[in-house]
């Protein structure tokens, strides 16, 4: 791929998922017409979209060309977007040069690396992409995926499950609310919880990472905490293997809820390592006859010892679905989620709108994905380095770090020797126009000079996870830089000064017109995060 503007527009191929079971294709017709807007021209395997319920006539009307049978529709793509990882057969199909979007998972898939590599590819594992960065949120399939996941998990449970999930009184009888338990609060855990607590059952969760509680209680569910003090996180919002101790406790704890609930939802992973196992086969026999446990970790080994992955099997009278395939399970609505993460990805890629996908390794977002770049092998990617913790004590402000930094360690804050330089500097500038410029502007200079270092001092030490509500408060900030603008455009009847001068006034009117848009933009936002939480 080049830079080169004078690039004829790239086609964009979509095959058909020969994977056994694969319902979902990974763009739909909604998609198809934004992505020819980028300037790319969008071809889609005959019969593609079927199982998810898009027909080809769909995506014609939406201009995508329909080319039978996949080895001339790979022949005819310098970018393919799929779901699944492309079999050696697929690789074969691949025009030399092009590029892959797809899940990869190349930890797991060293021989499909290679065989990328040696077809001279790109390859974008969407699987890979750093899931921390604020700005990659909206190209987030792992999520997206995990939250349709979820949802199904609850479906599954409740069509294996013989009772109502909500409680009710009626002239037969009182009916019981069911009880659901979920292990892990991640993403598919969060759905799972929410998507229960909405049917009327009584959730309760647990997780190894303590900070979730808060998220498990916002969506209905009680947070059931394991009586031993150990941090569960490994970093990146990822858990990491517990002690002994803690699993003996957290074995007991779950036992007790096994024998309480009657749905059980697994969603605990570790990544890189087996699922750990949470529910016994003791477990298993002390629940109740016609409990249904999902586990939705079933892939990587499962969290329940008598799962059986892919499969819907009864033991000890309890069904134990174990089906790698839920989000497929809702096929449509994966594929649109897929298809939007992997438009807004394609967005990134073609920053110029003129149908050429550049990847800019100098991008974190994109050099994280970029696992093959023209067939060399750029997995993993180094880490990504953090926006600074708030310091444990006040220290001198960290301001930016110097490369390789001598003195007291390379990420703290600058050399004292330069700090001391800095500060003589601007205390010189200050006596400067001190002694020139008016009383007045001199204390409104102090303000303004105060105010951006708290601004920076707060931003900058801000976790990327908080921006959004960060924005929030920047809004309200800006409301009062609007009335500080409409004080001088129109300054109060006997103000002192009288009339401020154009300067002033024009200075006023620009600061009104940033706000503004600051403003709007932050409402616009906000109005678009409440929407996705209305029904
Ligand atoms: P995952 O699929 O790897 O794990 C699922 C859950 O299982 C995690 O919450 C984990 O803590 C839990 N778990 C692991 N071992 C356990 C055990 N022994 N007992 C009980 N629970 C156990 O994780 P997922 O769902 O992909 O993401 C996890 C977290 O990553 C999210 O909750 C979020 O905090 C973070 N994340 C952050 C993003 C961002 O900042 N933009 C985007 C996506 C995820």
């Amino acid at each position: 791929m080049t830079t080169s503007s004078t690039q004829p527009a790239q086609r964009i191929g979509v095959p058909r998922e020969i994977f056994p079971g694969e319902k979902r294709v990974a763009t739909v017709p909604d998609v198809v017409e934004k992505l020819i807007k980028l300037g790319f021209q969008v071809a889609v395997q005959a019969g593609a979209g079927e199982a998810a319920n898009f027909s080809d006539d769909a995506y014609r009307a939406a201009g995508a060309e329909i080319i039978e049978g996949a080895p001339a529709l790979w022949a005819a793509s310098d970018i393919v977007f799929k779901v699944r990882p492309p079999s050696p057969d697929e690789v074969a199909l691949m025009r030399e040069g092009a590029t892959l979007i797809d899940f990869i998972w190349p930890a797991q898939n060293p021989d499909l690396m290679q065989q990328l590599a040696a077809r001279k590819a790109t390859a974008l594992a969407i699987d890979c992409l750093p899931r921390t960065l604020s700005r990659a949120q909206k190209m987030d399939a792992l999520t997206s995926m995990a939250g349709v996941s979820g949802y199904r998990a609850v479906i599954e449970a409740a069509n294996a499950f013989g009772r109502y999930f909500n409680g009710q009184i009626t002239a037969a009888g009182k009916v019981p609310p069911a009880k659901v338990f979920i292990a892990g609060a991640g993403v598919a855990g969060l759905s799972a919880i929410g998507t229960a607590a909405n049917l009327g059952a009584i959730v309760r969760a647990n997780d190894t990472r303590a900070e979730v509680a808060d998220q498990v209680t916002s969506l209905g569910g009680e947070f059931v905490k394991v009586d031993y003090e150990e941090e569960g996180s490994g970093g990146g919002g990822y858990a990491k293997v517990m002690s002994e101790g803690f699993q003996a406790a957290q074995r007991a704890m779950y036992a007790k809820q096994a024998q309480d609930a009657d749905i059980i939802i697994t969603t605990a992973l570790i990544p890189g390592k087996p699922a750990p196992k949470l529910i016994t086969a003791e477990m298993v026999q002390s629940m109740k006859p016609g409990s249904v446990i999902v586990d939705m970790a079933a892939e990587q080994g499962g969290n329940c010892e008598l799962t059986v992955p892919g499969e819907a099997v009864v033991r000890h009278g309890v069904t134990i679905v174990g089906y790698t395939d839920l989000a497929s399970r809702l096929a449509k609505q994966a594929s649109t989620l897929y298809a939007t993460n992997l438009l807004r990805l394609t967005e990134e890629l073609c920053k110029a709108k003129d149908g050429v996908a550049v990847v800019n390794m100098e991008d974190d977002a994109i050099r994280g994905l970029t696992v093959v770049k023209d067939g060399a092998i750029t997995w993993p990617a180094p880490p990504i380095a953090q926006a600074p913790k708030p310091p444990a004590k006040p220290a001198a402000p960290a301001v930016a770090q110097k490369k390789g930094g001598h003195g007291h360690g390379s990420s703290g804050p600058l050399p004292a020797r330069t700090l001391a330089i800095i500060f003589a500097v601007a205390a010189v500038a200050f006596w400067l126009i001190g002694t020139a410029a008016p009383a007045a502007f001199l204390s409104h200079l102090t303000v303004f000079v105060l105010a951006c270092f708290i601004g920076y001092m707060v931003v900058w030490n801000v976790t990327p996870a908080l921006h959004t509500p960060l924005m929030s408060v920047t809004n309200a900030i800006s409301s009062i830089i609007a009335i500080g603008a409409l004080v001088q455009i129109a300054p109060p009847d006997g103000a002192a000064g009288g009339r401020p001068d154009d300067l002033i006034r024009w200075l006023a009117f620009a600061a009104l017109v940033l706000t503004a848009v600051n403003m709007f933009g932050g409402f616009a936002v906000t109005r678009r995060m409440l929407a996705m939480f209305q029904k």
